[in-house]
């Protein structure tokens, strides 16, 4: 299959175009090289890729509606991927314009690119954000998600309503796959499980936002990209599915974690809890058991053990 993935060189992004590469697609891999964090690193995420002959890479943004159809026109897609995005729930309490132009109108353009050149399936990355601050655990997906408490997640509902509004206009096959707090090689920097490992390698203070009870769904990258590829195999119509570990680890959990990955004792500095952050993650996963046949397959502890491998290899002095 010809698959336009987005936002390919990010993190989830680049992972998943060396597997669909592996698998024998052809990838058309898009990605505006946002400077949200360094973009070398997006180029290094896929730099081993350019001279795959399946491999298709694009600077291009999704809010540029007359450049991507010049991309429809010149490549017949028939699976879109859509990861572009603005992410991180702090930031976006500081730039929600730039939240919701990026994700809500390039989600609709997309979206409307995907309606005129009859692409047979379209995925959307949403994230466990929409859940807001569920008290009811695990979050399902027929939850109420009425109350994000944070504009990256309101714009990631917004996204997921406008995915409803083409499946049901025009027919387009649909999933709307709600990632769980992900983690793994090539880790985004500005999240947490980077910004720990850097930090306690480093022997520099680690912020430990509230008193560590709060709790996230990690789930690891290889098991996410595992879910996306199965995925790619079910256009059903129209789903929203979770991909999360269905198993909440605390901070104090993680920052433990953490130190006996790196054999060295964290520097913690307390801090309040931050506005816009929930206070758990909790994923019910039946629902990509049953559709999808996936679950994941990496244990926390073994999934930290990979990070910390790579970040040694990546990026330690
Ligand atoms: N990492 C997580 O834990 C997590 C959890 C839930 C949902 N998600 C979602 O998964 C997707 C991928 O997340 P990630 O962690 O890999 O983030 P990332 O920031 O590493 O990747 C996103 C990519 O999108 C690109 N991008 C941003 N704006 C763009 C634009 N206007 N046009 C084209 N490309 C643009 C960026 O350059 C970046 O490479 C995002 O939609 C994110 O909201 C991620």
């Amino acid at each position: 299959m010809k698959i336009l993935v987005t936002g390919g060189a990010g993190f989830i992004g680049s992972h998943l175009c060396d597997r669909l590469l592996n698998e024998g697609h052809t990838v058309v891999c898009l990605d505006y090289l946002s400077d949200y964090y360094d973009p070398k690193i997006k180029i290094m995420n896929v730099f081993h890729n350019f001279n795959h002959p399946n491999f298709i890479f694009l600077v291009k943004n999704v809010m540029e509606k007359d450049k991507l159809e010049k991309i429809f026109q010149k490549y017949p897609i028939d699976v879109v991927i859509h990861l572009a995005a603005r992410a991180g729930v702090r930031a976006s309490l500081e730039e929600p314009l730039q939240f919701r132009d990026t994700n809500v109108v390039g989600t609709i353009n997309l979206l409307e690119l995907s309606k005129i050149f009859k692409v047979k399936h379209f995925i959307f990355g949403s994230s466990s954000s929409v859940y807001g601050d569920n008290k009811k655990v695990p979050f399902t997906e027929d939850d109420l998600v009425d109350w994000p408490i944070s504009p990256y997640a309101t714009s990631k509902r917004a996204c997921e309503l406008y995915c409803y509004n083409y499946h049901y206009i025009c027919g387009l096959n649909t999933t709307i796959l709600r990632f769980f707090n992900v983690f793994g090689p090539r880790n985004r920097p500005d999240m947490a499980h980077f910004t720990f490992t850097q930090a306690i390698d480093k022997g520099l203070p680690i912020k430990k936002f509230g008193d560590g009870s709060s709790s996230r769904d990690y789930t690891f990258i290889e098991d996410i990209i595992e879910g996306i590829v199965k995925t790619l195999k079910k256009p059903l119509g129209f789903e929203i599915i979770n991909l999360g570990n269905s198993h909440p680890i605390t901070l104090n959990t993680m920052i433990a974690t953490l130190e006996k990955a790196l054999g060295k004792k964290a520097v913690i500095q307390e801090t309040p809890l931050q506005l816009g952050d929930v206070e758990k993650t909790y994923a019910d996963i039946s629902k990509a058991k049953k559709i999808l046949g996936w679950e994941p397959k990496t244990s926390y502890e073994d999934g930290v053990k990979k990070l910390v491998a790579w970040y040694k290899t990546a990026h330690s002095s």
